[in-house]
């Protein structure tokens, strides 16, 4: 048994990890990132912007389940929000909509989030 199999996710983190959802890339985003975390893994975000507002978000990663559950949860709340509003969506947030995540996995959220910030950055400049 590797060490995935004995830490417990919510129901929600795992669906998010098992359908895949907004994992992927977009073609000729507008803003794209690409960040290593402290752990080593390594996630990409694809954002499509219109007129301030996220119509469409993407993302990919090497990490783990929590990464991956992480990533389709920000993705999936930045979509129809304006830049300004999806600064404000915290690791709080992420770990809310997913039912949490443990305690050992918390910096996978913040691969996520930081990720996001650094597509914004990338856009804005
Ligand atoms: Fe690296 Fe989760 S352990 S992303």
């Amino acid at each position: 048994m590797n060490i995935e199999d004995e830490l417990k996710y919510s129901d929600k983190a795992k669906e998010y990890d098992e359908k895949r959802i907004n994992v992927g890339r977009i073609e000729k985003p507008s803003a794209y990132s690409i960040f290593t975390g402290p752990c080593g893994d390594t996630m990409e975000m694809y954002l499509k912007i219109e007129s301030g507002v996220i119509t469409d978000a993407k993302f990919q990663t090497t990490g783990c389940t929590a990464a991956r559950a992480s990533g389709s949860s920000l993705a999936k709340m930045i979509k129809g929000k304006t830049l300004i509003q999806v600064e404000k969506i915290s690791i709080e947030d992420i770990l809310s909509d997913l039912g949490g995540l443990p305690p050992m996995k918390i910096h996978c959220a913040c691969l996520a989030k930081t990720t996001l910030q650094k597509a914004i950055e990338q856009y804005r400049k």
